[in-house]
Parts: structure tokens; C-alpha cells; sequence
């Protein structure tokens, strides 16, 4: 599997807490993602401070960190052709009032910072975010 046919995604706290879990992995793999690796995790503030460094100082970051470790997550590595884009199109615009119909955010996201679900925004971020959240050895 080459590094353009992955990528990383969260099933964000709010879905999760709202039970819309099954429904969005149902929706992904309908749209012809393959799960590879998958877990549901309390993230820890250092753990999405950590994940979100690139937003450090912007007026949301200690919202969005707050949000992000409020109550469970579902983790997951997605493979499908050019897999980074394919699932920022099935998620949709990352405001929810923006998304188009259809969307993971449109369907389950409330606003732009409870918005449903996250994904990498590059291959090369990809990499990165699957390397923080998964060893090797936990994406079939
Ligand atoms: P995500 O794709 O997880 O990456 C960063 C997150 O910050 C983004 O989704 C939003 O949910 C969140 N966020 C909260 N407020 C804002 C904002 N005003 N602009 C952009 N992103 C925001």
C-alpha cells in the first residue's frame, strides 16, 4: 500500500458521545474506504495538544483541545486511491453549515468546531498523523 492510498481520520467526541460512531463507518466504507486500523481512545490534553501543535495559538486551539478530550474518539487508518482527498470530499467542508449534503459533517456536525470528523489534510501529514496515533504493527 503506498503512502497516496492512506490516510488518517477521527471520528471526533461529539459523534462518538451522539452513538453516530457505526453510522459514519458505515458511510466510509459504503464509499469504498478499507478499514486498516481502528481504535477508540480517550484522548489525553497532551495527547491533542500534541496532535493539534500546528494550531497553537490561534484564538480556537484551547477550545478545540478541550472539544478533543471531552470524551472518546474513534481512531482509524483508511486506504482507498488517493485516499487524502477522497475523505476530505466524504467529510465535507469543515464548517458544517458549509458542508455539501450528503457529508460527514453535514449529517453530523454541529458547528465548525463540533464538527463530527477530522482528516489529514496531506499525504505528507498523513504519514505523520498515522505514525502518532498507530505503530506499524496496528494497521493490517
Ligand atoms: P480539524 O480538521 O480537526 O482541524 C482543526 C480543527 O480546528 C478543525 O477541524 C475545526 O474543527 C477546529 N476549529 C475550531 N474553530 C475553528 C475555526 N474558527 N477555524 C478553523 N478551525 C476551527
Amino acid at each position: 500500500m503506498s503512502i497516496g492510498n492512506k490516510t488518517f481520520a477521527i471520528i471526533k467526541p461529539d459523534a462518538v458521545a451522539a452513538g453516530n460512531a457505526g453510522a459514519i463507518l458505515s458511510l466510509i466504507e459504503q464509499n469504498g474506504f478499507k478499514v486498516k486500523g481502528l481504535r477508540l481512545q480517550h484522548l489525553t490534553l497532551k495527547e491533542a495538544e500534541g496532535f493539534y501543535a500546528v494550531h497553537k495559538g490561534k484564538g480556537f486551539f484551547d477550545e478545540l483541545v478541550a472539544f478533543m478530550t471531552e470524551a472518546p474518539v474513534v481512531l482509524l487508518a483508511l486506504e482507498k486511491e488517493n485516499a487524502v482527498q477522497a475523505w476530505r470530499d466524504l467529510m465535507g467542508a469543515t464548517n458544517p453549515e458549509k458542508a455539501a449534503d450528503g457529508t460527514v459533517r453535514k449529517l453530523y456536525g454541529t458547528n465548525i468546531g463540533r464538527n463530527a470528523s477530522h482528516g489529514s489534510d496531506s499525504d505528507e501529514n498523513a504519514a505523520i498523523e498515522l505514525a502518532w496515533f498507530f505503530r506499524g504493527s496496528e494497521i493490517a
